[in-house]
């Protein structure tokens, strides 16, 4: 059930009670272990999001967001450029720790327009009002997260036969783990409960998500906590499930999508695309507003990030899986091409091709 206590136990990021730091569930560790970290210099929030302790676009924008203000807290300065200029600096170092998720330079923006725009406050003033403006975004991420349940929900309800689960499948975790309460991809499930739903109604098929496994880890884990009944599969096996007739819908998040609707997501997502319109199965993109890039052309300008070869050949073993020295390629993400996308679902409306159109009917960008 998705009670309170449930998203209590694996609140993903929070501001601890004296304000002066960041206090995430360290990702990194679970399923087997929930442990809570506190976050209080500008070079441990750098690193946990960099080695992604906390993850998921939402999440790091929110993560990053209160990062902001903790550290701004500390400056000694009682004058407002040198404050400014301060602010600029750490936001900048800050944006430097993962290149493709628009949240985090999405927050780190909204957070200095805020400190820029109240300049006439005094530096004690502004410090609290950076406060207020990170808790403001943790707070619309919650609603947002339901705004994109409640749509996905209805699509759910029109895939609904008596005496027979949904058969949904996910990519990656976008889940209450990438965000501040519900997820993007997991909240039409979590919605799906609230209303009444069994954790039998619908059966999740997880994609383990190579090669750091946020499939296995961390959706696998939340969903089946929840109640929800999951299955884990390797990522070569969402084939067979299509052809087998067990998925009915896909939902996935994304870290950017560009105004053409080209979205970049976890690698393997724009296979699982492909795969979906091969078996003529609807594949929906969950995505907050603030994910959507109206700047950025096509899937084109993305920038994709390229991680250590030794989270394919090393991480995960107690001997290295692979020759030494061998070349890896090991990119984070991969852009589904707009054309596969069934609908990109936001919290102010579905959005149905052409995206660049149905965004700027929904005010994004605006
Ligand atoms: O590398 P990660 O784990 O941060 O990648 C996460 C994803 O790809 C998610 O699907 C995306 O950020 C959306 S989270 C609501």
């Amino acid at each position: 059930m998705t009670t309170d206590a449930f998203f209590e136990k694996v609140l993903t990021v929070r501001l601890t009670p004296d304000r002066k730091g960041v206090d995430i569930i360290d990702q990194t560790l679970l399923p087997g272990t929930v442990k809570r970290i506190v976050l209080s210099t500008r070079e441990e929030i750098w690193e946990a999001i960099r080695k992604l302790r906390v993850r998921g676009a939402p999440a790091i924008g929110v993560c990053a967001a209160y990062a902001l203000a903790v550290t701004s807290a500390a400056f000694e300065t009682e004058d407002m450029d040198d404050f400014l200029a301060k602010v600029h600096e750490d936001a900048e170092y800050y944006a430097s720790s993962r290149p493709t998720a628009v949240n985090l330079f999405w927050a780190l923006r909204r957070m200095e327009n805020t400190a820029r725009e109240n300049a006439q406050m005094s530096v004690a003033q502004l410090k609290e009002r950076l406060y207020e403006e990170a808790q403001a975004i943790r707070d619309e991420d919650v609603n947002i997260s339901l705004g994109i349940g409640r749509i996905g929900f209805e699509l759910l309800k029109d895939l609904k036969k008596e005496g027979k689960s949904i058969g949904i499948l996910t990519h990656c975790n976008a889940g209450t783990l990438a965000t501040a309460k519900y997820g993007t991809a997991t909240a039409p499930v979590y919605y799906a409960l609230d209303k009444g739903w069994a954790g039998t109604d619908m059966h999740v098929y997880c994609d383990e998500t190579r090669p750091l496994l946020q499939g296995a880890r961390l959706t696998s884990f939340e969903l089946s906590s929840a109640g929800v009944t999951t299955t884990l599969q390797c990522d070569n096996m969402a084939s067979l499930q299509m052809k087998m007739g067990n998925i009915d819908i896909i939902f996935t998040g994304c870290d950017r999508v560009a105004r053409n609707g080209d979205s970049a997501n976890k690698i393997g997502t724009s296979a699982v695309a492909i795969l979906a319109a091969y078996y003529h199965i609807p594949f929906y993109i969950c995505a907050p507003s603030s994910t959507i890039d109206m700047e950025c052309p096509t899937g084109e300008q993305i920038p994709i990030e390229m991680r250590d070869g030794s989270e394919v050949t090393d991480m995960w073993y107690k001997e290295p899986m692979a020759p030494r020295g061998i070349n890896v390629f090991n990119p984070a993400f991969d852009v589904t091409d707009h054309s596969l996308i069934t609908g990109i679902i936001t919290e102010r409306g579905l959005c149905r091709a052409p995206f660049d159109k149905a965004f700027e009917e929904l005010g994004i960008g605006r």
